[in-house]
Formats: C-alpha cells, sequence, structure tokens
C-alpha cells in the first residue's frame, strides 16, 4: 500500500488518496491528528506527505501521536517522503495553519540510533524514538533554494559559486524554500 497523506486536490494513481477534507475527494476522508488512525498495520510501503508535517500538531501530544501512527502503518523499510516549507522562509510564517516547524534535526529525534548516540554522550535531546518505541532513520535530506533569492545573492556576490544555500540560511532567512527528507522506518 502506498499513502499520499494529505493529498489535497492532487490525488496519486495507484495511492491511497487520504484528507480531511471532503470537497477533494481523497479515497478516504480521515482527519490524521486523530489517533490511531482507521488503517492497517505494517501495510505501508511508502508514504507521501508533501507539505502536509508543518499543518499537523500544534500541540506536542498530537505531533508525537501522527509520529506513532506513521510508524505503525508502515513496514519495516517503508520510505516516507516529506516535503515541507523551511521555518525560516516566508513560505512558513504566511499560512496560519502551519503549525509545527519541521527539520531534518527534529525528525532525528526519532530514530533509535540517534537516541542511543545522544544518550551515549549524556546530552539533554529529549529521545522521542525510545520514548514511542519508534524508528526513523535520516535516509536522506536536500535543501531547495529559493531561486529568486538565491540568484539575487550570487548576483551581488554574496554566495560565491562553491557556497551551499543551506550553510547561509539562518543568514539569509528567505535563501532555503523547501526541505525535502525521505526516512527509512526501521522495526526489530
Ligand atoms: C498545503 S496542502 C498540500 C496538499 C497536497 N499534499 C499537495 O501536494 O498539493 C495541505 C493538505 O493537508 C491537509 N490536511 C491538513 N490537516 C490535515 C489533517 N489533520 N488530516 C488530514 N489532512 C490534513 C489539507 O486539507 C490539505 O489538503
Amino acid at each position: 500500500m502506498k499513502l499520499n497523506l494529505g493529498c489535497g486536490p492532487r490525488r496519486l494513481e495507484g495511492w491511497l488518496n487520504i484528507d480531511t477534507v471532503a470537497s477533494f475527494e481523497p479515497d478516504r476522508v480521515i482527519d490524521l491528528e486523530q489517533t490511531p488512525w482507521d488503517l492497517p498495520t505494517d501495510a505501508a510501503e511508502e508514504v507521501l506527505l508533501n507539505h502536509v508535517l508543518e499543518h499537523l500538531g500544534a500541540s506536542t501530544g498530537t505531533f508525537l501521536g501522527v509520529m506513532g501512527e506513521l510508524h505503525r502503518v508502515c513496514r519495516d523499510g517503508a520510505l516516507i517522503r516529506i516535503n515541507v516549507p523551511h521555518p525560516l522562509h516566508e513560505h512558513y510564517r504566511t499560512d496560519p495553519s502551519h503549525v509545527r516547524p519541521i527539520t531534518p534535526q527534529s525528525l532525528s529525534m526519532f530514530s533509535q540510533a540517534e537516541c542511543d548516540q545522544a544518550a551515549a554522550v549524556s546530552s539533554p535531546m529529549t529521545p522521542w524514538a525510545h520514548i514511542l518505541g519508534v524508528d526513523f532513520e535520516l535516509d536522506s535530506v536536500q535543501y531547495v533554494a529559493d531561486p529568486r533569492t538565491e540568484a539575487l545573492l550570487r548576483e551581488r556576490g554574496l554566495l560565491r559559486a562553491d557556497d551551499r544555500a543551506e550553510d547561509f540560511a539562518e543568514i539569509y532567512a528567505n535563501l532555503i524554500a523547501e526541505i525535502r527528507i525521505e526516512l527509512r522506518v526501521r522495526k526489530g
């Protein structure tokens, strides 16, 4: 099974398209903030959350519930593709239904290996993977620069040809527009 969670109007052929808004005509109307989800355990081989995760879990408990359900419905080795606006970019701040900044670092708190490593060096990081009994491995991270901001900075020599845009995102808040993250589900 492949899950397109928060599909909106972009339904994917061959996927189970899910949204809370019935007028998008998803295959299933499910409010992902209400857990548990009415979906089978260990069933999904691929999950897509394209500009959705930042809409879920204004409260910590709700967000943790979503992460727990994501892990439950996936089979071992499932790939979860998460695309989110960069929390420092105007795109994130504009939409009032963006309730939670998502970064690769915040998602790595749901990796057993990352939590083991943090515990070994007595890091103060909350070991969410240990607490929830989930395991999501950070498979890949891609930063997508805002083309207009990047071109402007390069034109003015504020970014050199060999500079990576993501290293300057903290200084130039609108530089990185999107983060594309792939998580690999690990079970047993
Ligand atoms: C920015 S849109 C992205 C839509 C689609 N993924 C795309 O790529 O165009 C966010 C989507 O998440 C859905 N959504 C927000 N909160 C949700 C929830 N609690 N449960 C299910 N879907 C939700 C919205 O209805 C909307 O369709």
